[in-house]
C-alpha cells in the first residue's frame, strides 16, 4: 500500500529543519511534520514571509510548533549565520530537508548552500543519533533528506548551460547524498576515516525526485517551449500532482518508520518508491568524490566550513 502521511507516528521531541519552506513542496512538508508534533525550523529569505507561512501552517495546525530561521541561499555567510543561531538554540537534530530549489542559475542555491549547511548540522545529528541509540530507540531516527529530480538525467558530462544547469544541480544532490551516506550511513563504520562512525549512531540518507508537482519552480523559470508542450498533456493526464501529494516521498524518508535501513542512501520517487531511476552519472563514485574533494576545497577557501 502506498505510503499517506496519516500514518505517521507522532513525533514529539523530535526537531526538523526544512530549507524553502516558504512555498510548493516545502510549505507541505513543514506543515505536515508539524501536524505530527515535530519541533520544525522552517528557513525563509525574509522574516515577513517567515511570519506568513508560520500564520499559514497554524491556521491549519493550530498546535503547529514552528520556528523561522532567515537564510538566503546566494549569500552563504546567512547560510552559516543560520546554522550557527540553531546550534545555539537545539541541543538536537532529528530531519534535515534539503529542500531549496530554483531552475535558474541553481548550482550555489540547490547543491553549495545546503553542502555549507550539512557541514555545520551533521555533528550534531550524530550527536543525536548516538543518543537515540542509548535510549534504545531503533535505528534510522536521524535522517537527511536531499530534494533531486528525474531532470539529473539532463546534467551534461561538461559544461552547462541553460537547462542543463539545472539538472547538474540535482545532479550534485544526489552525489552529495551518497557522499554523506558513504560517510554517516548504516555501512559507514567500515569505511569512514572520521571520527563519526556508525558505531556512535548512523544518518540515514536519501535522495527524492518528488514527482511533476504543481508549485512555483516553473512559474519562476523561463522553460523552452517543447517542455512546456511536454507538460501540458501531462497535467491534462493527471500526471502533475498538487503540493501537499509531492511531499509525500520527503515526508517517508525523513519519518516514516518503515523505512528501510537498506534503503537509506538510496534515490526514492514518487510515492516512497526505493527503486527510483538514476542516471550512469548519479552511480559513478569517481564524479561523487571528485565533486566533494573540490566542493570542500572551495568551502573551506571560502571560509563556510565549520572547523
Ligand atoms: N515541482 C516539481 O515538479 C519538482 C520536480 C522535481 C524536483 N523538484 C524539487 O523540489 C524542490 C522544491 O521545489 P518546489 O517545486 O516546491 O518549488 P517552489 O514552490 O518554487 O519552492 C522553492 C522554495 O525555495 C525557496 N528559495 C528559492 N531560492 C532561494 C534562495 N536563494 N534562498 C532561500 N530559499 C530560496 C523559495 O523561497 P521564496 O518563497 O523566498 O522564493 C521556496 O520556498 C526543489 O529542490 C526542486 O528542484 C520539484
Amino acid at each position: 500500500m502506498p505510503f499517506h502521511p496519516d500514518t505517521l507516528p507522532s513525533l514529539a521531541g523530535k526537531v526538523s529543519i526544512v530549507t524553502g519552506a516558504t512555498s510548493g513542496i516545502g510549505f507541505h512538508t513543514v506543515a505536515r511534520l508539524a501536524e505530527h508534533n515535530a519541533h520544525v525550523y522552517l528557513r525563509a529569505r525574509t522574516a515577513e514571509k517567515g511570519a506568513a507561512t508560520i500564520s499559514l501552517i497554524q491556521s491549519l495546525y493550530a498546535h503547529a510548533k514552528l520556528s523561522v530561521l532567515l537564510m538566503d541561499h546566494v549569500q552563504l555567510s546567512s547560510v552559516v549565520d543560520a546554522a550557527t543561531k540553531f546550534l545555539s538554540l537545539e541541543a538536537r537534530l532529528d530531519g534535515l530537508v534539503n529542500n531549496v530549489g530554483i531552475m535558474a542559475t541553481p548550482f550555489a542555491t540547490n547543491y553549495l548552500a545546503h553542502w555549507v549547511l550539512c557541514s555545520h548540522l551533521v555533528p550534531l545529528m550524530l550527536s543525536t543519533a548516538r543518543q537515540a541509540k542509548e535510549a534504545g530507540e531503533p535505528a534510522g531516527r536521524v535522517r537527511i533528506v536531499n530534494l533531486s529530480s528525474a531532470g539529473h538525467y539532463s546534467a551534461p558530462k561538461r559544461d552547462a548551460s541553460g537547462m542543463t544547469r539545472y539538472g547538474q544541480s540535482k545532479l550534485a544532490n544526489i552525489l552529495h547524498m551518497k557522499t554523506l551516506h558513504r560517510l554517516y550511513g548504516p555501512a559507514s563504520s567500515s569505511s569512514s576515516t572520521t571520527p563519526f562512525t556508525s558505531q556512535n549512531g548512523e544518518i540515514w540518507l536519501s535522495a527524492v525526485h518528488p514527482g511533476l508537482v504543481l508549485s512555483n519552480l516553473g512559474a519562476k523559470a523561463k522553460l523552452p517551449g517543447l517542455i512546456k508542450a511536454l507538460i501540458a498533456p501531462i497535467r491534462w493526464a493527471r500526471g502533475v500532482m498538487d503540493a501537499d501529494r509531492g511531499c509525500w516521498t520527503s515526508l517517508f524518508c525523513v519519518a516514516a518508520p518503515e523505512m528501510r535501513r537498506e534503503d537509506a542512501g538510496g534515490y526514492f520517487q514518487r510515492i516512497a518508491d526505493a527503486k527510483g531511476w538514476q542516471s550512469a552519472m548519479a552511480k559513478d563514485e569517481g564524479i561523487a568524490e571528485r565533486l566533494e574533494g573540490r566542493t570542500g576545497e572551495e568551502m573551506a577557501s571560502g571560509g563556510w566550513v565549520r572547523l
